[in-house]
This record gives structure tokens, sequence and C-alpha cells, in this order.
């Protein structure tokens, strides 16, 4: 059984003194639902803050949004996996807006993933498909490649814990979903089945796989009805308590 794992991705958005209200105001609906792992990725310069309001509390995880892959050393602006160590549980590593408006490769995506594993971060790897290669029918090999590539070299022992996120970027911040259906045949046959491809079912089975792209209120129950999708990662929708709470809510309604 997989527990879902529901995590804002915040984004640029919020100041640190805005973070610490947010997950004020989200850590007694949160703490409700032990069904559910509840992870908020703030930006980097809220991540002492939220740890220090949830010091020694277990109800929610802190995730960073990036890392860098160098150890240290001359990267201006950039941020190491050891300074994440204390502060954040879980990275997003490859999320698309990186890929798109930073030029992250799946070569970077890769060696950041073997750096926040080596601290032991637990990466969230995002992968997902264009419009044009949604139109053009080559989703399926596009989203397979991409997880081949991210995962290279790593090991089934360091891939157990991964959690990957299929984000069709199609539907990211558009408000259009892909329909339950489609978000469950990628999240299982594809990305699940390219990672049965690489670790055997036994690990595959036990990796989580969740869905991004405006997933809200409205449409998360019907999302989490579906086998293969085992939460979401939520940009808009979570920077408000009452509705990212309301998304815990009903992905802790769907485990039976
Ligand atoms: P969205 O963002 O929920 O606002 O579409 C999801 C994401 O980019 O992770």
């Amino acid at each position: 059984m997989r527990k879902p794992i529901m995590a804002g991705n915040w984004k640029m958005n919020k100041t640190p003194a805005e973070a610490v209200e947010l997950v004020r105001a989200l850590e007694p609906i949160v703490t409700r639902y032990p069904q559910v792992e509840t992870v908020v990725c703030p930006p980097f310069v809220d991540l002492p803050a939220v740890a220090a309001a949830l010091q020694g509390r277990g109800e929610m995880g802190v995730g960073a949004q990036n890392v860098h892959w160098a150890e240290s050393g001359a990267y201006t602006g950039e941020v190491s996996a050891a300074m994440l160590v204390g502060l954040a549980k879980y990275v997003i590593i490859g999320h698309s807006e990186r890929r798109q408006y930073f030029g992250e490769t799946d070569e970077m995506v890769n060696k950041k993933i073997k750096l926040a594993l080596a601290h032991g971060l637990t990466p969230i790897v995002c992968v997902g498909e264009s419009l044009e290669q949604n139109e053009a029918g080559i989703t399926a090999e596009f989203v397979c490649g991409q997880v081949r590539a991210d995962f290279a070299g790593i090991s089934a022992e360091q891939a157990a814990g991964i959690v990957v996120a299929y984000e069709p970027i199609w539907a990211i911040g558009t408000g259009r979903t892909a329909t339950s259906e489609i978000a469950n045949r990628i999240c299982g046959q594809v990305v699940r089945g390219a990672l049965v491809e690489l670790y055997g079912d036994a690990i595959a089975q036990a990796m989580r796989v969740q869905y991004g792209g405006s997933a809200n209120e409205k449409n998360i129950a019907e999302l989490m009805a579906m086998p293969d999708i085992d939460g979401a990662l939520v940009g808009g929708a979570s920077l408000k308590a009452d509705a990212f709470g309301t998304m815990v809510r009903l992905a802790a309604e769907s485990v039976r």
C-alpha cells in the first residue's frame, strides 16, 4: 500500500512571514489526516522560518523547490544540498519551469538527484510532455525517456524512496487537467512501467507517482480514486490553506 503524498509547490510566492502564516493555518487541518503525507515546498528564503514554525512536529514535511548539482563552489545564486539539510526533507527536481526557463536538462536533473540522495534528501522528480509532444502522440515515449535519463545510474535501493511527479506541461497553471483516466495511464503504464523496467516490479510498485497540473479541490477526488495516482504536486491551489487543506482531506478520504 503506497501512502499518498500531497505536496504544495509554492513557486515564487510568499514572503517568510506569509509562509509562516500559511503553514500555521495548514497544520491543524493536515494533522487530522495522518493517512496522507503532506509536504509544503516554499521558496528557499522561507525555509528557515517554516522549519522553525514546524519545529519538533512531524505532521507536515518541508521541501525545497530546487537544488544545485555541485557540492559547493562558484555558482552565484545557487543553493547546495548540504545547505538544505535540516531545513528540508524533500526537494523538487526537474520541474518543467526549471527545464523550460532555466535550461535544465535530464543530465542536470540526474546529477541533482544523485547529490540530493547523497545528503539524505528525498527527490520529487518531475517529468511531463509539452503540448506539442502531446499532440504529436509521443507522450509515452518522451516521458519514458525522461524517467530513464533522470534515473540513470541510480540504484534500486536509492530509487525506492524517490517520488515521481507526472506533470503534463500543458496542464500546469492553465486550468486544464489531464483526465483522470489519462493521468492514471501515464502515471501507471508509462512512469511506473519505466520504473519496472529499471528496478523490477517490487521496487516500482512501492514508489509513489504523483499527478500535477491544475490539480484542485474539484478534481482531486477523481484523480485520487485512480489506482496509479499516489497524490498530487499542487501549484496554485496550494497557496491557500482552505483549498490545500480540502485537497489533503479528499486525498485522505480516497484511502480505504
Ligand atoms: P498548478 O502547478 O497546480 O498551478 O498547475 C503544478 C506544478 O507546477 O507543480
